[in-house]
């Protein structure tokens, strides 16, 4: 049953926390203890909770244990500092890329090549798990599902937007 498999994989990774010495089941190394108290805009909002400011779920399709043993957003595998570097164990080999400016906006070489990301193809990542240059993303990134209002607070926030 697909159930059981889950329940499994959860179990895995808790025993994987265990081992590296990461006890707390909602809390990993992302945890929410980086989250900011307030979000200066709606697409650090949803970047950190997956929920809008008018109360919208993010919802996601596919994706991995990780995110239900640490909450479903972006930040749980993408990390507070946008920095990436979550491991999708069991599958230890795939890691979340950084998504910092700098990480979307050039080509770059850390494992995850990609041409720049502009507005139009962040989207398409986010929502058909597909890169700039066509390939399809690694099925641990789940495929999102949200308003267009959301999706562009997020690409906003993730392709910079200074409102300081
Ligand atoms: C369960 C963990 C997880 C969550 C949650 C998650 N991602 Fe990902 N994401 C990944 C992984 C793993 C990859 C790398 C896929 C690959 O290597 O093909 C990725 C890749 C990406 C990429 C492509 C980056 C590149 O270098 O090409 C973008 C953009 C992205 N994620 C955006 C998001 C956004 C926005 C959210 C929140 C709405 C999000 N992700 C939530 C795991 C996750």
């Amino acid at each position: 049953m697909k159930h059981n498999r889950t329940r499994k994989l959860l179990a895995l990774a808790f025993v994987a926390a265990g081992m590296s010495g990461c006890m707390e089941a909602n809390h990993g190394r992302y945890s929410v203890g980086n989250t900011p108290t307030n979000f200066s805009s709606e697409g650090e909002r949803l970047y950190f909770t997956g929920i809008s400011s008018s109360g919208e779920q993010i919802r996601s399709v596919g994706g991995h244990p990780h995110m239900q043993m640490h909450g479903g957003s972006c930040a749980t595998c993408h990390g507070a500092d946008k920095e990436g570097g979550a491991i999708m164990w069991p599958r230890f080999w795939v890691t979340a890329p950084a998504l910092t400016e700098g990480a979307l906006e050039k080509e770059h070489d850390d494992g995850h090549n990609h041409a720049s990301y502009d507005e139009s193809s962040l989207k398409n990542a986010i929502v058909n798990g597909t890169g700039p240059d066509g390939a399809p993303l690694h099925d641990t990134m789940p495929r999102w599902r949200m308003s267009e209002e959301s999706l562009n607070a997020l690409v906003r926030y993730l392709l910079g937007e200074h409102p300081h």
